[in-house]
């Protein structure tokens, strides 16, 4: 099988109901990311860190993943796929798919402020001062926050390095090392972005639609099944 690897960001989930970053009305626009997404916020307000963390959790547990989610899982059929995604939500999972690493860190999952391989799962959407691990200190979200190092990107990149396809979907390519991701592509290999403002990226065998996921990724999935 062919290894075909997929970078994801927010614009992947939009459909499904969950607010991109850097839109026009997105998430940064409402909110500063200091106070809500990094370690300073945390040490000097984490309740306002907690409620922001558990609204986004509390919408997760009510949204779906839409048609570009289960596209990337019917690819499984025929290719060998690993999705990296910059997203914290789990609907890649939900829809199916079967490998899929998280860059900035998962919403439904909550660790020790102190020893970050205390990692517990969420069944539920609130997380509270007071709520700690086992090692009697408070549970934080389980989130990679502005300033903290992305552990992940070591794993990523050989990942990236070895793709025979690779597709980026719903990012603006803006936060690094993420973005720096697209570099580690093989010259030659087919590569496609998916994303309403994709425009043109001038890169060796680069396929820009500009597209929703929701729509052009089925589109896409559908070709990239029939060539197998
Ligand atoms: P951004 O908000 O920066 O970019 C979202 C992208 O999604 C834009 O390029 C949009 O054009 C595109 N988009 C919007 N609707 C779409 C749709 N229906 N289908 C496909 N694309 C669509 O989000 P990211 O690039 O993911 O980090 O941002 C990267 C990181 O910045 C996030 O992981 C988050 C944020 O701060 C952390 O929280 C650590």
């Amino acid at each position: 099988m062919q290894k075909l690897v997929v970078l994801s960001g927010a614009g992947m989930s939009a459909e499904s109901g969950i607010m991109t970053f850097r839109d026009m009305g997105g998430m940064w626009e409402q909110y500063n990311i200091e106070e809500v997404a990094s370690p300073i916020a945390w040490q000097q307000d984490p309740q306002l860190v907690l409620d922001f963390y558990n609204i986004r959790r509390k919408q997760l547990m009510e949204v779906e993943p839409n048609a570009g989610h289960f596209a990337l899982a019917d690819l499984e059929k025929e290719y060998d796929v690993q999705i990296i995604t910059q997203n914290v939500d789990n609907l890649h999972e939900r829809a199916g798919s079967t490998n899929v690493m998280h860059l900035h860190g998962e919403l439904m999952k909550v660790r020790s402020e102190v020893d970050e391989s205390l990692i517990h799962e969420m069944d539920h959407w609130e997380l509270k001062l007071g709520d700690t691990a086992e090692d009697g200190h408070q549970l934080r979200p389980h989130i990679v926050w502005f300033g903290e190092a992305v552990p992940m990107i070591e794993e990523a990149i050989p990942i990236v390095q070895d793709a025979d396809i690779f597709m980026v979907v719903g990012t603006s390519l803006q936060v690094y090392p993420a973005a720096g991701l697209l570099s580690y592509a093989g010259h030659e290999i087919p590569k496609y972005y998916i994303d309403p403002n994709a425009g043109e990226l001038h890169i060796s065998n680069m396929t820009c639609l500009n597209d929703k996921a929701g729509v052009g990724l089925p589109k896409l999935v559908k070709q990239l099944l029939s060539m197998t």
